[in-house]
């Protein structure tokens, strides 16, 4: 069983830490059907985290976030935003891909709730380790992770409000939601509303002075 992250130490654990602890993490069973914990990657002092809400099959075997089609849409939208990728983490907020076989394909499934809070510890090491000037929910599980189960993605979307791990957080939509868009226009919109929100993440940014390396513990 991994040790998991103290939040009463008066240190944060550094993400390589972290990161090899979570490695043999078994705080819940989606470890049995995972090729690997897929931990988060990303600048370790990052004035921005992107939580998205687990890996999927592509990142399951490659063992890093963000790096199949939904990553490739959120890549080019940070850049099209204005964000620099040097000034970003991506992570989940659960760690390894949840699935069923349907033929010889993995169909992704949605963690459940004790799955969820099973991972917080790591979503919580993460934070305090980085100490991000924003955090940025992508979709319904991270944003209810996050915040709770009140917010509501479509409302509540480019909103920021200050919370105890980041003074400025929002939410926006998951970038897989804009890939399942049923006609060519509705993708293109949903596309097109998605980078206005990291836009606004980006000014909200350019707004907040940078860090004194003392803060970063
Ligand atoms: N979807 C996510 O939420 N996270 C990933 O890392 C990939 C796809």
């Amino acid at each position: 069983m991994a040790k998991t992250p103290d939040p009463s130490r008066s240190r944060p654990a550094t993400l390589d830490v972290l990161r090899k602890q979570a490695a043999s993490c078994r705080r819940c069973d989606l470890w049995a059907r995972g090729t690997q914990t897929v931990f988060g990657s990303g600048a370790p002092h990052a004035r921005v985290v992107l939580v998205g809400e687990q890996p999927g099959d592509v990142e399951d075997q490659k063992g890093e976030p963000f790096v199949g089609p939904a990553g490739r849409l959120l890549r080019e939208a940070l850049g099209e935003a204005g964000l620099d990728l040097a000034d970003v983490y991506l992570t989940n907020a659960v760690k390894h891909f949840k699935w069923v076989p349907r033929g010889k394909r993995r169909i992704h499934q949605k963690p459940n709730r004790d799955e969820i809070v099973a991972c917080r510890p790591w979503l919580d090491g993460e934070l305090a380790a980085i100490k991000p000037s924003i955090v940025v929910a992508l979709g319904a599980t991270a944003a209810g992770a996050l915040l709770g189960p009140q917010v509501r993605v479509t409302r509540d979307r480019g909103q920021f409000q200050a919370t105890s791990f980041a003074p400025f957080v929002t939410v926006t939509v998951h970038p897989s939601s804009i890939l399942r868009s049923r006609t060519d226009e509705e993708r293109r919109d949903a596309r097109d509303r998605f980078v206005q929100d990291l836009r606004a993440v980006a000014e909200r940014l350019r707004k907040i002075p940078h860090r004194s390396t003392s803060r970063r513990g």
